[in-house]
């Protein structure tokens, strides 16, 4: 079972979540940190800058980003290749070598998946894996249905994931149709993951996730099969779990040899 932490706020969560990678990368520079885009990390890497700017070293860390739109040039404002820069690899002081996009281009896409395993295979694995959730239960851009095997490769979006990222974009129609996303068998790889979600809005898709049953149709409950989960939630997020008493009663217990 998932260790399930609900929080006041965002930014107590960030703050959580920041401080304990941080201290992770004290103890090894080369920390392999897996990084995703949408709203939801804000806080995480905003915790983490301060972190940056208080001391911490992570011009070492390796990152790998989740997933990127296809056909949306890397210099686009929206692409998850500047998502990444501006949000994480500045504000943190990352160097830019060590930090991994998919590779969304149309001309070389039939091999962006392949590519991008490779490059994870030869950093030795991702250390801690931040994930957001879609309403729909997604994770990355493995949209209800994703086999719970699959690699990185290219996957179309849902209208309902389109119309969700609209937002970022002009209109939905400007949102591309089809993106490079590391697979659920990706990323279960990941020696722990930290699954966020904020507001009532990912209750349901959240509640699927960590309690519902195991089903390609929720991806998010791909997080069932790991060995390594811990989920950061805001009440509302938290709203619709049925065990909530036990993940309180759990957390008030906990022995303080145990970390995150
Ligand atoms: C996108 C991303 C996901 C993210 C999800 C939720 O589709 N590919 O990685 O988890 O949106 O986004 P948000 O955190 O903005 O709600």
């Amino acid at each position: 079972m998932a260790e399930v932490i609900v929080v006041s706020t965002p930014g107590s969560a960030g703050t959580l979540v920041a401080d304990h990678i941080s201290s992770r990368v004290e103890q090894q520079p080369q920390f392999v940190l897996g990084v995703a885009t949408g709203s939801t990390p804000l806080p995480v890497y905003g915790a983490l800058s301060e972190r940056a700017n208080e001391g911490v070293d992570f011009s070492q860390v390796q990152a790998f980003a989740l997933d990127e739109y296809v056909g949306l040039p890397a210099s686009h404002p929206e692409s998850y290749h500047s998502v990444v820069d501006r949000e994480v690899v500045r504000p943190l002081g990352l160097s830019r070598e060590l930090v991994h996009v998919p590779d969304g281009a149309l001309g070389s896409i039939q091999t962006a998946g392949e590519r991008f395993e490779q490059l994870l295979a030869a950093s030795g694995g991702v250390d801690l894996q931040i994930l957001g959730i879609g309403g729909d239960g997604h994770l990355a851009f493995n949209e209800p249905g994703s086999s719970f095997g699959s690699l990185t490769r290219v996957k179309t979006l849902t209208q309902a994931t389109r119309e969700a990222n609209a937002r970022f974009f002009g209109s939905v129609d400007d949102v591309p149709i089809h993106s490079v996303t590391q697979g659920l068998g990706t990323i279960l790889r990941a020696r722990h993951l930290v699954l966020l979600a904020f507001g009532e809005a990912k209750a349901k898709a959240l509640a699927a996730s960590v309690e519902g049953p195991v089903t390609s149709s929720v991806p998010g409950s791909a997080i069932q099969l790991h060995h390594h989960v811990t989920v950061v939630v805001d009440e509302a997020a938290a709203s619709e779990l049925q065990h909530r008493d036990y993940y309180d009663w759990a957390l008030q217990h906990k022995p303080s040899w145990q970390g995150l």
